[in-house]
């Protein structure tokens, strides 16, 4: 296994926002999580990449117990922001930076990278002068960057519209397909997940628990009018709304 996260729980102010939750990934999968808004989900990526401390349970990465992923992984965070003052290639690069590795290896990387992601053109401008999914391109490219074989993903298309969130949904089949990968995301969007995931954990409300795990066994690229398809969406969405229901 290459991360093992078992029995998280954590409190917030007395709230228990975190009941016991339990996630796995092999090697090269592509795991999501999905779960009613507001049940746990950042809260357990934030402890997870060590942003956020937890009250019991342990972690596992590579057989190895750990505090968290702090420096293991690469991540991006929900509603990511680019740096503002630095264009695009200046973002891309901020992995290599930190990590003294600026060099011409990375560079020629970085704009191997930005050329995949369709962005070769843009890399001097600034955020504020690219569209929303230009941006969450370029946050996928800098998350790559970091040279980490796990990616940890909360909701990475979450501010983009539905027709840009199709297609850039093909970005992140890529990082497992094409880059090889292991990828742990958090979405809202049962359609995404089940496009992407080789395992889905179903979440309940506030507190999250692990509702259910799904194994999804069609071949990707899939298509969301396949019958199996939507079978499993349909499935999906019934536990998520009964959780919404019991929980309010
Ligand atoms: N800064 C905070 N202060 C106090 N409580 C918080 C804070 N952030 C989150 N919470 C509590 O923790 C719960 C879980 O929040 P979290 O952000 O982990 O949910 P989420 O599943 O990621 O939601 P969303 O789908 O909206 O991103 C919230 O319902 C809220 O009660
Ligand atoms: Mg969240």
């Amino acid at each position: 296994m290459k991360l093992i996260a078992r029995d998280i729980r954590k409190e917030m102010n007395g709230l228990l926002v975190l009941d016991g939750v339990s996630v796995q990934l092999d090697e090269g999968e592509f795991v999501t999580v999905v779960g009613p808004s507001g049940c746990g989900k950042t809260t357990f990526f934030n402890v997870l990449i060590g942003l956020a401390t937890y009250d019991g349970g342990e972690i596992v990465y590579e057989g190895r117990g750990v505090e968290n992923l702090r420096g293991l992984v690469a991540y991006m965070q929900q509603r990511d922001l680019l740096l503002p003052w630095r264009t695009l290639m200046g973002n891309v690069l901020i992995g290599p930076e930190i990590q003294g590795e600026l060099n011409g290896e990375t560079l020629t990387r970085a704009k191997e990278l930005l050329s995949f992601f369709r962005l070769d053109s843009f890399s001097d401008m600034y955020p504020s002068q690219l569209s929303g999914g230009m941006r969450q391109r370029a946050a996928l490219a800098r998350t790559l960057m970091f040279g980490k074989d796990l990616l940890l993903l909360d909701e990475p298309l979450s501010a983009l519209d539905a027709i840009t969130r199709r297609k850039l949904q093909s970005y992140l089949l890529a990082l497992s397909d094409r880059f090889g990968k292991s990828v742990l995301m958090i979405t809202h969007d049962v359609e995404e997940a089940l496009l992407l995931s080789d395992r889905i954990y179903v979440f309940s409300a506030l507190p999250a628990r692990v509702r259910r795990v799904i194994k999804v066994e069609m071949e990707k690229p899939r298509s969301i009018a396949d019958r199996r398809f939507l079978e499993l969406k349909e499935e999906i969405l019934d536990e998520l709304l009964e959780e919404v229901q019991n929980g309010s």
